[in-house]
C-alpha cells in the first residue's frame, strides 16, 4: 500500500519527540480515524522557525507526514509555513494512497494550530 520512501520513514522516522525549549504547540486530531498529532515549533524573535518536532498517535502515513512536515518548516518562516499545503508533503513522500490523503492534512492542520497558539500568546503578552 506504501511505497518504499514511506515505508523507510515510517521505520526511521525524524523529528520524533517533544522538543526542549519549543514555545509553540499544536494539537490536532481526525475524529473519523482517532488519530491525533502534536507539532512542537521553536520560533525565534524573527519569526523564523527554527526546529520543529512532533508527535503523533496514528498511522504510519501521520506519522510520516508529520515527519516531513516538520523538515519542510524548518528554517522557514511562519508566514511561509502557514502557506504549506499537504500536497507539498505528498509529493515529497513520493504519494500517499488516496484513502490516506487526509493524514496529511493533519500535518498542515497541526502546523497551523501551532502558530494560531504563537501568535495568541504573543499577543496576550504584549497587552
Ligand atoms: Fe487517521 Fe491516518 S488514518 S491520520
Amino acid at each position: 500500500m506504501y511505497n518504499e520512501k514511506v515505508m523507510d520513514l515510517f521505520k526511521n522516522p525524524k523529528n520524533v519527540g517533544e522538543l526542549p525549549g519549543a514555545n509553540a504547540v499544536g494539537k490536532v486530531g481526525n475524529e473519523a480515524c482517532g488519530d491525533i498529532m502534536q507539532i512542537f515549533l521553536k520560533i525565534n524573535d524573527n519569526e523564523i522557525i527554527e526546529d520543529a518536532s512532533f508527535k503523533t498517535f496514528g498511522c504510519a502515513a501521520a506519522i510520516v507526514s508529520s515527519s516531513v512536515a516538520c523538515d519542510i518548516i524548518k528554517g522557514k518562516s511562519i508566514e511561509e509555513a502557514l502557506k504549506l499545503e499537504n500536497q507539498e508533503i505528498i509529493d515529497y513522500l513520493g504519494g500517499l494512497p488516496t484513502h490516506k490523503i487526509h493524514c496529511s492534512v493533519l500535518a498542515k492542520e497541526a502546523i497551523e494550530d501551532a502558530i494560531s497558539n504563537y501568535r495568541k500568546k504573543q499577543a496576550k503578552a504584549k497587552k
